[in-house]
């Protein structure tokens, strides 16, 4: 069935959306450890561009586990979904199900972009190859690439560490201590460091309005904004 698939042009250009919302969609990708400040530059971001009249959506980690990301539970107790959908398809924590919460998040934010609104994804986003699919979706997006922007956010580990809002390294850490482990990135499982990402930013040193002037001149650079 999947070979009769064919794309269907609409015939709105992305010329016309651009000229509608004053500016050209985008994916703003924060990736980072947790606790890296990547959902509090995101919605920072967010209302910055709103109050300029630009239209931006943050997409954020714990929101879309909730919705499009929700897990059998909640599909199945809150939305009444059969329960073969509801296991087949939400989403809990191991390693595929991580892989397709990206892969679904990369997905929407190409379709949010195309539809000419800047989204802003915040998630750890820890694997390299699922943040290049992402890229990649967007590059082969059939009326044209969509700009795909990686901002790195930078803040070592023991900075994260110490801030910890969620208590989630305490909780890592004590569990690999206690012999269990938690699969926690950073802490027992990988986080690996965009290779080329378009900015980085690191939320130690550098305040939350920096990281916004920082998107907020690459998207004028690039004519995003017009
Ligand atoms: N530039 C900054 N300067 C000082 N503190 C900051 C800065 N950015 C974020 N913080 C603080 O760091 C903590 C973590 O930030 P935030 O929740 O945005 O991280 P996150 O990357 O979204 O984490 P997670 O992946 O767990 O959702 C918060 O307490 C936040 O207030
Ligand atoms: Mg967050």
């Amino acid at each position: 069935m999947s070979s009769n698939i064919f794309f269907h042009a609409g015939t709105v250009t992305c010329e016309e959306r651009t000229k509608l919302l004053k500016q050209t969609g985008a994916t703003i990708w924060f990736t980072g450890l947790s606790g890296s400040g990547k959902s509090t530059i995101a919605m920072a971001l967010e209302q910055v561009l709103i109050q300029r009249g630009h239209l931006a959506y943050t997409l954020d980690g714990d929101n879309v586990r909730l919705g499009l990301n929700a897990g059998p539970k909640i599909l199945a107790e809150t939305r009444g979904y059969s329960e073969e959908v509801s296991k087949r398809f939400g989403l809990g924590f191991a390693a595929a199900d991580r892989e397709e919460n990206v892969r679904r998040i990369g997905e929407v934010a190409k379709l949010f972009a195309d539809a000419g609104l800047f989204a802003l994804t915040s998630f750890i986003s820890p694997y390299r190859k699922d943040r290049d699919a992402a890229r990649k979706a967007h590059e082969q997006n059939k009326t044209g690439a969509i700009p795909f922007i990686e901002v790195y956010v930078n803040t070592p580990i023991a900075t994260c560490q110490t801030r910890d809002p969620k208590g989630l390294y305490k909780q890592a850490r004590a569990a690999v201590e206690a012999g269990k482990g938690m699969g926690f990135t950073g802490v027992d499982d990988p986080y690996e460091p965009p290779a080329n990402p378009e900015l980085t930013f690191d939320a130690t040193s550098q305040a939350t309005e920096q990281g916004v002037a920082l998107v907020l001149k690459y998207l004028e650079e690039k004519g995003l904004l017009k």
